[in-house]
């Protein structure tokens, strides 16, 4: 089994690439930001909860977004492997799937990180939100969501470092170009399947 962690901040492309990893290499694609979404347009609990942090730019609780990881995972007993996006966000989150996934007898193997100026990442979200819907693609809650960011889930790229995990990418390039320089490092790892 093959495990990705697709790092950076909001903005940086995650979603953009995960769908063509999932492709390239038949992963099952993790988005916690995607999951919290479906939960808050379903009116359930967990979503009328999270839906106070999101529409703040906050993260959601730990706690809340482990669970839905764990039943994530086990849905999936075949998949040649995960892709996680937006998934680990705080030390806590990271610290977590890692006993996760050992309990599980896997790893995560690769972290790549989209490395992305913020005056590109506001624009991108801010154009983005024109279209979108989303409540949090606001120039005020986009703001708040990259201090978040920098606040609570940058130290996670610290965590992976130490364990020799991390990878920076360059992730200001169009996304094409930024798809051949995830799959060169993915490559050293699994093959291609598309
Ligand atoms: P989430 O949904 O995870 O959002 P995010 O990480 O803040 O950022 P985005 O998904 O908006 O950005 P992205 O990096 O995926 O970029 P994308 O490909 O979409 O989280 C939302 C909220 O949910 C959080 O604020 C929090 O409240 C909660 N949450 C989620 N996970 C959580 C967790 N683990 N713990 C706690 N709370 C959690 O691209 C963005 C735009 O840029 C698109 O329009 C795209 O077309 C464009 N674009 C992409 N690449 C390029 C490129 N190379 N050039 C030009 N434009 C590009």
């Amino acid at each position: 089994m093959f495990n990705l962690v697709l790092f950076g901040p909001p903005g940086s492309g995650k979603g953009t690439q995960s769908e063509n990893i999932v492709t390239t290499y038949n992963l099952q694609h993790i988005s916690t930001g995607d999951l919290l979404r479906d939960e808050v347009s379903r009116h359930t609990p967990l979503g009328t909860e999270a839906k106070k942090y999101m529409d703040q730019g906050m993260l959601v609780p730990d706690e809340v977004v482990i669970g839905m990881i764990d039943s994530k995972i086990d849905e999936n007993p075949d998949a040649r492997g995960f892709i996680f996006d937006g998934f680990p966000r705080t030390r806590n989150q990271a610290e977590s799937l890692d006993k996760l996934l050992e309990f599980k007898n896997t790893s995560i193997n690769l972290v790549l990180s989209l490395e992305v100026n913020e005056t590109d990442l506001i624009k991108r979200l801010v154009l983005r939100g024109q279209t979108s819907g989303r409540s949090d693609d606001t120039e005020e809650v986009i703001t708040k969501r990259i201090k978040e960011y920098h606040l609570k889930t940058q130290p996670v790229a610290d965590y992976y470092e130490t364990q020799g995990k991390l990878e920076r990418v360059a992730g200001d390039n169009p996304i094409p170009e930024t798809f051949k320089l995830l799959t060169k490092n993915i490559n050293k790892y699994l093959l291609p399947v598309a």
